[in-house]
């Protein structure tokens, strides 16, 4: 075989990110054709386990079918397993040794090792050390090392995090994964916006009274509170996810699809943002409601034995933005989200202004919209008017739809860390989070985070099941967002 050796190395193999998604995904991967043919899949983990029982961790979740069963077998066969530590090098050294034997057997050919620490952020800065140490290639093979979030805690600490990983590794060996970038209908802000003629024109403050992103989920903070409580939603999801769509959304169309050209333009875009003030947040905190159909919502938030009695910690945040150039200013940009709500949706809002010069008697016209709905169940649609079918003359709000079941049934949407890992494998960082833009992102956000926590602000409580805080529905009210229902 004279294909290149690729190593993909999985720290916290045994934990739950590793069993719920990177083994899956590298089993899609593989099972479809799309890794090289020559790589192999190592596990490093502190406890002391065989490929089997990591297996026996992994398997259910790979929803392996009858007729897939001997490609999992293969798959498995290019699983190896190595305990080590985090914190000495040991473990390590036993990894370089897995590598060069590989490298052996592989007509020596220079192996290319993807590392993906998938681990608690207290280990982080030992295991980049200890791999810098012990593990790059010579320079005639490459290293990507993937990270996931949290990326620090505030801008302080993000910004000692990015320092340490910028002495030990190039920007361009960086993946750090925001797995709503590998989502389909994030994928397809580009094309909607920069594909289509009749976009364009109306993207900007002269026709988009306000956008929208919403990211809401039906369950608490299932057996996560530990770490929830020490995040917050705006933590969790605002400062990563929601702000990676804004940037989507609003920033300028780039010289090419080149990454850089696009990394660029999103980072302009977190520039115009001032930091949010405190009075532009409503935050919330979900309380029991046992009359809502979900097994989590007979306790509270605060009822979780993980979390103090006294937790300020919001479930549910809303936020307003604004970006201060010349083709937004004066937009309110919302972000909401929270768990324990009474739904599960992510989406993009755009909506548009008034027509001007209304014929239509007082009140009939609704404001148009351009939904993209991100999860789950995708589509793109657009509100609009139309005359109401039949004899009569009025008029009424109808949807142009395209949701992806219907019109591409059949088609399978690949889940995101499919899409982001293969990513990796090819070199493309599109997707994935550069320096400057999680600095910027945590400076927009860090102030009011402070505020919130220093001032031990009481999040408004909001039954399981429910909407969240009405307060929010004011504020955007106040903000120019008109309810359209
Ligand atoms: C994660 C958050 O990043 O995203 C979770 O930590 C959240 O709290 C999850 O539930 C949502 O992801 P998805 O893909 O299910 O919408």
């Amino acid at each position: 075989n004279f294909d290149p050796p690729y190593v993909f190395v999985v720290f916290g193999a045994s934990g739950d990110l590793a069993k719920k998604k990177i083994y899956p995904t590298l089993w899609w991967l593989f099972r479809d054709n799309l890794l090289p043919n020559n790589v192999a899949f190592v596990g490093y983990a502190r406890s002391d386990l065989t490929v089997d029982k990591l297996r026996s961790g992994f398997e259910k979740n790979c929803k392996v079918r009858d007729n897939e069963k001997d490609a999992f077998e293969d798959f498995i066969k290019k699983c190896s397993y190595i305990q080590g530590k985090y914190d000495d090098d040991e473990g390590f050294k036993k990894l370089k040794a897995f590598i060069d034997e590989y490298q052996a057997t592989s007509n020596n050919q220079p192996v290319n090792r993807l590392y993906y620490l998938a681990l608690p952020p207290n280990v982080f800065e030992n295991v980049t050390t200890e791999l810098r140490n012990n593990c790059m290639d010579n320079g005639d093979s490459w290293t990507r090392v993937i990270i996931e979030k949290p990326f620090g805690h505030d801008l302080k600490s993000s910004d000692h995090l990015s320092k340490h990983l910028s002495k030990l590794f190039k920007e361009d060996q960086m993946y750090r994964i925001d797995h709503y970038l590998g989502k389909e209908m994030v994928q397809n802000l580009m094309v909607l916006r920069f594909g289509n003629r009749i976009m364009a024109p109306s993207w900007n403050r002269d026709h988009i009274a306000s956008v929208m992103i919403s990211f809401k989920e039906d369950f608490g903070t299932g057996g996560r509170a530990g770490y929830f409580d020490t995040a917050g939603i705006i933590r969790d999801v605002m400062q990563n996810h929601l702000m990676q769509i804004l940037t989507l959304v609003a920033m300028e169309k780039p010289a090419s699809l080149d990454t850089e050209n696009i990394r660029d333009e999103k980072v302009k875009v977190l520039k115009a943002i001032k930091p949010v003030e405190l009075k532009d947040v409503v935050v919330g905190q979900y309380i029991a409601n046992p009359d809502f159909n979900h097994p989590e919502a007979k306790h509270g938030y605060k009822d979780d034995e993980d979390v103090p009695k006294d937790s300020v910690t919001p479930t549910y945040a809303l936020a307003v933005f604004h970006v201060h150039n010349e083709r937004w200013e004066g937009v309110p940009f919302f972000m909401r989200c929270g768990k324990g709500l009474n739904e599960k949706k992510a989406e993009v809002r755009i909506q548009f202004k008034e027509v001007s010069g209304d014929i239509y008697p007082a009140g009939e016209l609704k404001r148009t919209e351009l939904v993209m709905r991100v999860n789950p169940d995708e589509a793109v649609y657009m509100k609009l008017m139309t005359k109401k079918p039949g004899m009569g003359f009025g008029v009424e709000e109808t949807e142009l739809d395209l949701t992806y079941n219907s019109r591409y049934k059949g088609t399978r949407l690949p889940d995101a860390y499919e899409r982001l890992i293969l990513e990796v494998f090819m070199g493309s960082q599109i997707n994935f989070v550069r320096t400057d833009e999680l600095e910027h992102a945590w400076r927009i956000l860090t102030p009011v985070l402070d505020e919130l926590e220093q001032k031990k602000i009481k999040p408004i409580e909001y039954k399981f099941g429910s909407r969240g805080p009405a307060e929010a529905d004011e504020l955007m009210k106040k903000h120019g967002f008109v309810f359209t229902g």
